[in-house]
């Protein structure tokens, strides 16, 4: 057996008790799923699902052992599909790949040709995982709230909260870069200048949007509401949405369940709109990716941005549960 025989990857076994540990082995080839394209990964990341999945949270995986890793980056080494061949640079997320399909937290992955986007010109490998998930469902929440009339020219600001995670750094780089004034909402002081220099104008303390408002309207504030948090919050903050502005509805990072009253969708036509960057079609996946790859600073980018190696994934998948983790965390698999 040759070194190319086989692959490593980050494993998730299950314990009789239903414990699910990691750990790092060498699998032979014959042991990746079926699929028409088999890729070498370079990259992939860490986003908050991934820590619910290595920690085994939620009862996202069904089916054990499980390679998580919800998206990757690398280059095609085998494909029977005509869109791709031997050496093309592809990105994967999404479809559920790293839930119920083996992941990218992984030197090698094999997985259907449908699932993959071309890596769009002007970015590297790396940075397409930079962006990866979180940073490809920021965009399309920007493009969810401009096709509902979200434009600069809006009088207010666009509020991001979770501002200092993944998604949000995303989404606060792309509006401010686009000439959106954002206000930034998040619950850690200390990431205030980090926001700022992303392009925040204005900084919200979290807290202060877990307070109920008096009544079902308040003042005018939003032109429009990027909000990877759910929870309270979510519905306190709907009813300061300016006339006919909307709210991506992209995360649940503080809780699954809202309450609002539908007094501002009938008095001020607000929308919520929901997010599923998982099924996104083919074309508006392609087209996101050709935006981020032209309407992203880059050099904000690298800033939001720090590697880790395969090896430490398991202790980054406890610290973005905990809301630890700042930006994004790039995997090289490779080390
Ligand atoms: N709909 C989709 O397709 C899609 C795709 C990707 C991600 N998501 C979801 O979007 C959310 C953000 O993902 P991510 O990758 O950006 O995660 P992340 O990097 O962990 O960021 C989440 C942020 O939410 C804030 N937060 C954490 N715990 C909180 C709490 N208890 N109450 C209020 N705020 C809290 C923190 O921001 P501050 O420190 O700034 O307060 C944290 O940095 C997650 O819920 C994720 O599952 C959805």
């Amino acid at each position: 057996m040759t070194q190319n025989d086989q692959f490593t990857a980050l494993l998730l076994e299950q314990d009789e008790e239903e414990k699910v540990g990691a750990s790092l082995q060498s699998l032979d080839n014959d042991r990746l799923p079926e699929g028409d394209v088999t890729v070498a990964i370079k990259y992939s990341t860490l986003n908050y699902k991934d820590g619910m999945i290595v920690n085994g949270i939620g009862r996202l995986v069904r089916d054990y052992p499980h390679v998580p890793g919800i998206d990757f980056c690398g280059v095609v080494e085998q494909s029977s599909s005509p869109d791709y061949k031997a050496g093309d640079e592809v990105i994967l997320t999404g479809w559920r790949v790293g839930e119920i399909h083996w992941g990218g937290f992984a030197t090698r992955a094999r997985v259907k040709s449908e699932w993959l986007v071309p890596l769009p010109k002007g970015i590297s490998l790396r940075q397409s995982m930079s962006i990866g998930t979180a940073g490809f469902t920021a965009m399309l929440a920007v493009m969810a709230l401009e096709d509902h009339g979200l434009s600069p020219d809006n009088p207010g600001e666009v509020l991001v909260t979770g501002a200092a995670g993944g998604v949000g750094s995303v989404a606060v780089s792309i509006l401010s870069n686009l000439g959106y004034r954002v206000a930034a909402a998040t619950g850690r002081e200390e990431t205030h200048g980090y926001l700022t220099d992303l392009g925040a104008s204005t900084l919200v303390d979290r807290a202060e949007l877990a307070e109920t408002p008096r009544g079902p309207m308040s003042k005018e504030r939003w032109s429009g509401i990027i909000d990877n948090v759910g929870g309270d919050s979510l519905g306190n903050i709907l009813g300061s949405l300016a006339y006919w502005g909307s709210c991506a509805a992209v995360g649940n990072a503080g809780g699954i369940k809202f309450s609002s009253t539908v007094i501002p969708f009938l008095l001020r036509g607000i929308n919520l709109l929901g997010i599923d960057s998982n099924t996104c079609p083919f074309e508006r996946r392609r087209k996101a990716w050709e935006r981020l790859s032209k309407e992203l600073p880059m050099d904000k980018l690298d800033s939001l941005t720090s590697e880790i190696g395969l090896t430490e994934v398991i202790d980054n998948a406890n610290s973005i549960l905990k809301g630890n983790v700042r930006g994004r965390l790039v995997i090289d698999v490779s080390r």
